[in-house]
């Protein structure tokens, strides 16, 4: 963690190439926001709050981060060298470094960031320049060295001669700069090119010249730069960072059967000796425990899960589900559900905004709407919490122990007591008191000989 570290992440760029509505930064990458990724990637490495410029779709982008970063305006795009202009108010009198990231550069790592840092203060550079091989170097700004293999310049794609062209060490569009030495080089920079922008990339030739010191970093990893400018691109990422995800969670100690076919959010903790099949989507802050089994197919967004749980084929979102407990096949479950331990979930469930206790069983077919159940209670097949009135939402509470016999109403708000049994078909309007019975349903008539007689008479 470093102190006098200040990051500025360029993010007011339109991203023309991805043809979207969405400013390029707020497009997803394994379901997160591209510019959480480089957010992050700051708050690993120092505790200043970043600096983020923003221009295209400023107020999307600022509603999403709110106020864990500040903000500099950009508005008109006049180029990179432009954009961290607009930094300078948090730039000046800030006496150490800044770490200039691009919003659209999401795979970064921290240690790597850390190293071109410590690269930049130890061997005293004014500014450091991060860069990769790359073996299709096109459309990205080429490093041109000098005889002595030290930085001479960088040339834009589309500034670049044919010889220029050729060369494949990329700008990464990362750097470290010593701050008054950046503040000093921006004054200097011009739109003297092919996009008639002000260039960041100028700044290091401009010091280069005036005898400072730039360095260069290069990073082993080309993946680590992935620029994002289209959905081809977008793409390329999602790959890569999936990959890298799946592969932290296998070395952490969980099998993935299929890990090609199996897609966990940067964000998700796996337990030991948790087994996931293909085709499951881990969302969001979701948290599994050990020893459980992920079979084919779930989505599971946000929830919470305990140790020895089995869930197939369901969606799950903003949930609990404590240990040994069993989900699906087909389940759903919904926000506000707390569900205990040695639970049974079964085929056809719907649960929402609930809380099932330890023990408890609802096999099939079921909608349990706001409901609280208790602990050890046998939900038969078909039971319905009929929860809505056409006007609100009302609650049903079950005790322990209680057993709701096959295809029963509950109409909410209602209550049935420990203990108590409900008679399949019934449809139950009143409480039901502790250890009772209670039959809610026309009785049943038997007449008998009827269709003998229908049959006569039709003859
Ligand atoms: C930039 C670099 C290039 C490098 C490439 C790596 C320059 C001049 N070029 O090119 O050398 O190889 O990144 O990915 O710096 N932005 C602003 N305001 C602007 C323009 C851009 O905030 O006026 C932001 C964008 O939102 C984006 C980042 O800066 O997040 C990079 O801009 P982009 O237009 O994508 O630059 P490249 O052409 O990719
Ligand atoms: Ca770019």
């Amino acid at each position: 963690m470093k102190e006098n570290v200040i990051t500025v992440i360029m993010a007011a760029g339109e991203g023309t190439r991805m043809k979207s509505k969405l400013p390029k930064v707020l497009h997803q990458l394994c379901k997160k926001p591209i510019i959480d990724y480089v957010v992050d990637v700051s708050f690993e490495i120092t505790k200043v709050t970043p600096v983020v410029v923003v221009g295209h779709g400023a107020e999307q982008i600022k509603e999403h981060l709110g106020d864990k970063v500040r903000y500099a305006y950009q508005y008109e795009r006049l180029g990179t060298g432009h954009a961290v202009m607009m930094a300078q108010p948090y730039l000046d009198g800030f006496d150490g470094y800044a770490l200039i990231l691009a919003g659209d550069t999401p795979l970064i790592q921290a240690e790597t960031l850390d190293g071109m840092i410590d690269y930049a203060v130890k061997g005293n550079y004014s500014a450091v320049a991060l860069s990769a091989i790359m073996e299709n170097s096109d459309g990205y700004g080429r490093i041109i060295r000098d005889k002595n293999g030290d930085f001479d310049r960088i040339v834009e794609h589309k500034d670049a001669s044919r010889e220029e062209r050729k060369v494949k060490e990329i700008n990464a569009s990362m750097y470290c700069f010593e701050v008054p030495s950046l503040l000093d080089a921006l004054k200097k920079i011009n739109n003297d090119n092919a996009q008639k922008e002000y260039y960041l990339t100028d700044v290091l030739e401009i010091m280069k010249r005036e005898g400072k010191k730039v360095g260069i970093y290069a990073v082993s990893d080309a993946d680590e730069v992935l620029g994002i400018n289209t959905r081809v691109q977008l793409a390329e990422a999602e790959k890569i960072l999936r990959q890298r995800i799946n592969q932290y969670h296998m070395l952490n100690g969980v099998t993935l059967i299929d890990p090609d076919n199996t897609y966990i959010g940067p964000d998700v903790e796996i337990g030991r000796d948790t087994v996931v099949y293909p085709g499951n989507m881990l969302e969001g802050k979701t948290k599994i425990g050990e020893e459980c089994t992920l079979y084919p197919n779930s989505r599971i967004v946000n929830a919470v899960i305990g140790n020895h749980v089995d869930i197939q084929a369901s969606v799950l979102l903003d949930c609990q589900i404590g240990d040994y407990t069993t989900v699906g096949p087909f389940a759903y479950i919904r926000p506000g559900t707390v569900i205990g331990k040695h639970v049974r979930i079964g085929d056809f469930v719907e649960v929402k905004n609930s809380t099932i206790g330890d023990g408890t069983k609802v096999s099939h077919l079921t909608y349990v709407g706001d409901g609280t159940i208790g602990e050890k209670v046998n939900v038969g097949c078909g039971v319905v919490f009929s929860n809505y009135d056409g006007e609100k939402k009302h609650r049903t509470i079950v005790g322990n122990n209680a057993f709701i016999g096959c295809n029963v109403n509950l109409v909410a708000p209602v209550e049935v007591e420990d203990g108590a049994y409900i008679a399949a078909g019934s449809t139950i309007t009143e409480r039901v008191p502790a250890d009772s019975l209670a039959i809610a349903r026309a009785r049943q008539v038997n007449k008998e000989d009827w269709v003998k007689k229908r049959r006569a008479r039709e003859e």
